[in-house]
């Protein structure tokens, strides 16, 4: 049984898991229960974590899998997986209020990801996601028939966020290392076994095997229907708590309705384990 507490938080994702300590200090068998939870309910928040330092919070995710370099970082001759600050504040407006599964333009994109807020604004600043699950299972039988097979170009955009972040050098560079990232439409969960839904407004460009005004249309409608409001959690952060999140099975969008007070989040990703 798990040695900790779990309690939903909607009908279709989320869970808060309490009870545990500091969470780099759980053993394998606890963090193989949590890893769970992050299966079973794509998003969890782990209450208690006020000690949880970036060396803490970086050393458990390495347990989790393997470190995941963005890459941005990877062109920039970083080799070292790290504790991203994400900082929002009056010259740095935020970035993120857009629905993205994490990285998708990449060959191979994170598995979990993870956030702990460091600084909230007094107002705002949440952060929604949306289950690819009940997106996919939500579609009439004959579209998801349709779905099968397909696959879908994805790349970085037009990234001016990116620019501002690594330099356009960077961006350029890692434009030109993944020119061509395709994936299925359709994924099917490599632990759970469900298919989900794998398109996202942000870094989707176009069903490779449709005609450009199908794909226009069908993508259109896709990412849309993905992020419906039945499909949602939107979760209010409180300093002292570290969610996971399962990357595959989810999107996530950082509201931006703080700017210009200050919010900052740590952040590590990780890939599949070795
Ligand atoms: C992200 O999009 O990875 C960051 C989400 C957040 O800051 O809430």
């Amino acid at each position: 049984m798990a040695s900790f507490e779990t309690r939903r938080c909607t009908s279709v994702l989320g869970a808060t898991l309490t009870g545990l300590p500091r969470i780099d200090t759980v053993d394998d068998d606890t963090l193989a229960d949590i890893v769970t939870a992050v299966h079973e309910h794509q998003v969890v928040f782990i209450r208690g974590q006020e000690d949880l330092t970036d060396p803490h919070h970086l050393e458990v995710m390495l347990r989790l899998g393997s470190p995941y370099i963005h890459p941005l970082a990877r062109v920039a001759g970083r080799t070292e997986a790290m504790v991203e600050h994400i900082v929002d504040d009056a010259d740095h407006p935020p970035f993120q209020d857009r629905w993205h599964t994490d990285v998708s333009w990449d060959l191979t994109p994170p598995t979990i990801g993870s956030l702990r807020p460091i600084e909230m604004p007094a107002h705002g600043g949440d952060t929604l996601w949306a289950s690819m699950y009940a997106a996919y299972d939500s579609l009439s039988p004959r579209l998801r028939d349709a779905l099968d097979g397909l696959t879908a170009h994805h790349d970085i955009g037009s990234g001016e966020a990116f620019k501002t972040k690594g330099g356009v050098d960077v961006f350029e560079m890692a434009k030109a290392l993944l020119p061509d990232t395709r994936h299925p439409v359709v994924g099917t969960h490599p632990t759970t076994g469900r298919r989900y839904l794998a398109v996202n407004k942000q870094f989707t460009r176009r069903i490779v095997e449709l005609e450009p005004p199908e794909s226009d249309a069908l993508l259109g409608f896709l990412v849309d229907h993905a992020v419906q409001p039945n499909h949602c959690l939107r979760h209010t952060w409180t300093v002292g708590e570290l969610c996971l999140w399962d990357e595959r099975s989810t999107q996530h969008f950082a509201t931006g309705d703080h700017f210009p007070a200050r919010r900052e989040m740590a952040r590590v990703a990780v890939g599949d384990p070795i």
